[in-house]
């Protein structure tokens, strides 16, 4: 049976302007994300300096807007001087976060140059694990600082005559969790950052620091760790992290697909926890949320248990999406889209081989995962006003939630050439559902692009030889009416009628 829904857009029903971070992703030293990822100098397509031209090319396509880096749970046992001079001199390490070996072959400078050839900025991380807020201040002037001292010489030894100009700064990682090397309760955690922020920002007064919130909503700390943090840091930070993957162990499509509400009432509950803080400070300084860690996570969790620890480059967290997963991908972006007044940055976890929307093989060549797709739509469509939709459809419960609309959506308009954007998910796995528009203010749009990935085999995957799920273009007929086949991710285009 065919579902019905209904989407009203106005011109100036505005949420506000989608900040371009929002289309980030992050890079770890777990797995082969670095080592046989974006780094892979023995490989045919690597060039001069060792990156994966193939996967450069798949960065650049994808238009990734920045990628945060070097971890993840890395960073809080990472001393960054291991990876900077001579590569010969740099240590060999127990890498405690993911019981690996790391050879700091690849380290801040091959970073920083390696985001240069794949046109993104930098989110750099700081390890406030095993370290503080000492080896942060000199980290930040070897990145920022000019010259005429010690760190910005270095800097300067090791290659790098003009400083990195490093913005965006997140301080440690996950720090609520227990598995977290050194773990900190919140009073701890929260005196620390304020600590570490304000000798950042004397270091450098342009940078923008990000504190950890929780490492997703189910930590029996979520709520509490968040306004404790606040209470001691609220005036030195900028940015809360959220992080949150989704799951679908039990093969239950529509709680799988009921993903984007969790992560709706996430943002919703973290929001409050700032607001509420901003009230009791007497403040009108807005803190704004930074979901530097999102994705669905669970295929490689058995696979992993096999690997044996301290090998390099294991082929961890190497998750191989199906389309169900690149539907809920397209769900959770549009949950993005749909919180850009107050989410600021967003990195898709993460962007090569682990947990990944890129893949690579041992010869070095890439290949594009599903849930490249949705986060390629996005990125390419999804810049400029995001709009607030007045939507009508039906409603399913499943086992998480009672009312789960089939339809997820966001729009986003485009001042520069009056087009609108409109990304739609049908969540109905058996259903084509019926769209109308009503573009009120805009004046006489219709149809004029139609992309879709259907997703209706919910368990195909891609892979190195063949490209299984792809998006292709229907024939729009220029109306304000058109079919969302079931279980499939939609980009319409809009324009005014000649
Ligand atoms: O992205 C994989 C891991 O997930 C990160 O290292 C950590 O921050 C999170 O738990």
């Amino acid at each position: 049976m065919m579902k019905e829904s209904k989407i009203i857009l106005d011109r100036d029903y505005q949420i506000g302007k989608v900040d371009e971070r929002l289309f980030s992703s992050f890079i770890e030293h777990l797995g082969r994300s670095v080592y046989g990822g974006i780094y892979q100098p023995d490989c045919p397509y690597s060039d001069k300096k060792g990156f994966n031209t193939q996967v450069l090319r798949l960065v650049r396509d994808l238009k990734v807007s920045m990628v945060r880096y070097p971890g993840g749970n890395f960073v809080s046992g990472f001393n960054w001087e291991d990876g900077i001079g001579p590569k010969e001199k740099r240590p060999r390490r127990l890498e405690l976060a993911w019981k690996s070996i790391e050879t700091n072959q690849f380290g801040l400078h091959e970073f920083v140059d390696w985001a240069k050839e794949a046109d993104v900025g930098v989110m750099m991380a700081v390890n406030l694990g095993t370290r503080g807020v000492d080896a942060a201040r000199n980290l930040l002037e070897y990145c920022n600082h000019d010259g005429g001292t010690y760190y910005s010489e270095l800097r300067k030894r090791n290659g790098s005559e003009r400083p990195f100009g490093i913005k965006l700064w997140c301080l440690g990682n996950e720090m609520d969790g227990p598995w977290q090397i050194g773990h900190k309760t919140a009073d701890e955690y929260g005196r620390l950052v304020n600590e570490t922020a304000k000798v950042m920002k004397t270091v450098d007064p342009s940078v923008e620091v990000v504190a950890c919130g929780s490492s997703n909503s189910d930590m029996p700390t979520f709520g509490s760790w968040e306004s404790t943090v606040l209470s001691h840091a609220y005036d030195a930070i900028d940015y809360l992290s959220l992080h949150q993957y989704y799951r679908n162990d039990d093969d239950d499509p529509a709680s799988f697909l009921s993903s984007s509400t969790t992560m709706d009432r996430f943002i919703g509950s973290v929001i409050s926890t700032c607001d509420y803080v901003k009230t009791l400070k007497r403040t009108d300084k807005k803190i704004y949320l930074s979901f530097d860690e999102w994705n669905v996570w669970f295929h490689s969790n058995v696979q992993d248990k096999k690997i044996p620890d301290w090998s390099e480059a294991p082929a961890l967290l190497e998750d191989i999406y199906d389309a169900e997963d690149a539907l809920v991908v397209g769900t959770l972006l549009i949950t993005l889209l749909r919180h850009v007044d107050r989410v600021k940055v967003a990195c898709l976890a993460q962007l090569v081989n682990v947990i990944a929307p890129i893949m690579t093989e041992k010869d070095g060549k890439a290949w594009l995962q599903t849930i490249a797709y949705p986060f390629l739509h996005a990125s390419l469509y999804g810049r400029g006003v995001s709009l607030m939709p007045v939507t009508k459809c039906e409603t399913y419960g499943c086992s998480r939630y009672a009312d789960v609309p089939y339809l997820d959506c966001a729009a986003v308009y485009h001042p520069e050439d009056g087009s609108v954007t409109v990304f739609a998910v049908n969540k109905s796995i058996d259903a084509p559902m019926e769209l109308s528009l009503d573009l009120r203010s805009f004046g006489k749009y219709g149809i004029t692009g139609h992309t879709v990935l259907d997703c209706a085999d919910l368990h195909a995957t891609n892979g190195p030889e063949k490209i299984t799920v792809k998006p292709f273009e229907e024939k729009p007929d220029g109306s304000l009416k058109t079919v969302l086949r079931p279980a499939s991710w939609n980009v319409l285009q809009l324009r005014e009628h000649p």
